[in-house]
């Protein structure tokens, strides 16, 4: 066994689905989740049903998970066409405004231009607004953020013209005001696996195809992070008439990353920037020396949907040979997770904001 110690994963978006579809996933699962992943903080998203757009939702969430959670945890505030103001007064205690410039799950989208400015307008310049945009609306999320000089991070970016318009605008722009964040499933999986994997591979934004993917691995210099996008949703619901967008990933990141390293895709600092230094940079969270993982760089296994903590139970990954897996997590000092089993219990995590 060849043992490395690596910083832990601090994943800037996942959707643990608490409260709303706890059917799904729940802050203990998915905090549990996180820790077999190597991950010891995660920022959650506001699409629940109800969405996280206000005071109330805000103290409603950070209850939950106070009690829940295994891992630190900090959350995303909503916008919505009517809370910009009240918004930028609740910006100490969140991780970034998201605003949905574009359909995909869950009641948020922004469709009025009036209301996007009033958010870019009045949002703190020292805190990100996250934005979910597909193609026209990335030029449109820069522009803003250009214009009122916010600090812009656009997520899962998933197409090849729109990681060269982002290398383009750091140029010209600013390459620390303009981030940007990857999944794994769009590194690892394109169009062509929606043959095989059926609905369980719709996602929003869609898998990309072979161009676009190697567009992203070609311009990695030009991302500042990997994030999940950890969307779970049960496999009734994915093999239903109407299946919804997402795909659990906070177990799989870091096995794929470390296999991308194995096979001299990926360095080890480029590793650590993307999945840990960047993500605390960019959100304002200290890191400590207390909070680490180990991996064994000789192992060799395949995932298996059988040994996931995920409520949802499945992976698009599902029968990939990996290399390199987690052995041991330690949060604060404390041991919270080795060699498949999570020590700690729901409540150990803490709010990062
Ligand atoms: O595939 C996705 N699923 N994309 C999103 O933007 C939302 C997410 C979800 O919440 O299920
Ligand atoms: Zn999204
Ligand atoms: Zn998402």
């Amino acid at each position: 066994m060849s043992l490395r110690q690596l910083p832990g994963l601090i994943d800037v978006h996942v959707h643990l689905r608490d409260p709303g579809a706890t059917h799904k996933e729940n802050f203990s699962t998915g905090t549990a989740a996180a820790l077999a992943g190597g991950v010891v903080a995660v920022l959650d998203m506001p699409n629940n049903t109800p969405p996280t757009v206000n005071e109330q939702r805000l103290s409603e969430k950070t209850q939950i998970a106070s009690q829940k959670a295994c891992c630190d945890f900090g959350f995303y505030l909503g916008a919505t066409e009517d809370n910009a103001g009240h918004g930028a007064i609740l910006s100490h205690g969140v991780a970034g405004l998201k605003i949905y410039m574009g359909q995909t799950y869950g009641p948020l989208k922004m469709a009025d231009l009036a209301a996007l400015i009033a958010h870019f307008r009045s949002w703190p310049a020292d805190r990100p607004i996250a934005v979910h945009a597909e193609g026209l609306a990335v030029a449109g999320a820069i522009t803003l953020a250009r214009l009122y000089d916010k600090q812009l991070h656009i997520c899962h970016v998933s197409r090849q013209v729109e990681i060269e318009l982002i290398r383009k605008a750091k140029e010209s722009w600013s390459a620390t005001r303009l981030t940007c964040e990857v999944t794994p499933h769009h590194l690892f999986l394109t169009q062509a696996d929606v043959a095989r994997l059926g609905t369980l591979a719709h996602v929003k934004p869609p898998l990309g195809t072979e161009e676009d993917r190697a567009a992203l691995w070609g311009n990695l210099d030009t991302v500042d992070v990997v994030a999940s996008d950890h969307a779970p949703h049960t496999l009734a619901e994915k093999e239903g008439p109407e299946p919804p967008p997402g795909v659990p990933g906070l177990e799989t990141t870091l096995p794929l990353l470390l296999t991308a390293v194995a096979e001299g895709r990926l360095s080890w600092e480029r590793l650590v920037k993307l999945t840990s230094e960047n993500p605390a940079r960019i959100f304002g969270l200290k890191q400590e020396g207390r909070t680490y993982i180990e991996v064994d760089l000789d192992a060799r296994y395949v995932l298996d949907s059988s040994s996931l903590k995920t409520k949802c139970g499945w992976t698009p990954f599902e029968g990939m040979t990996v290399r390199g897996r987690l052995v041991k997590v330690y949060l604060r000092g404390v041991m919270a997770y080795a060699d498949g089993r999570v020590l700690v219990r729901p409540g150990f995590g803490r709010a990062l904001f």
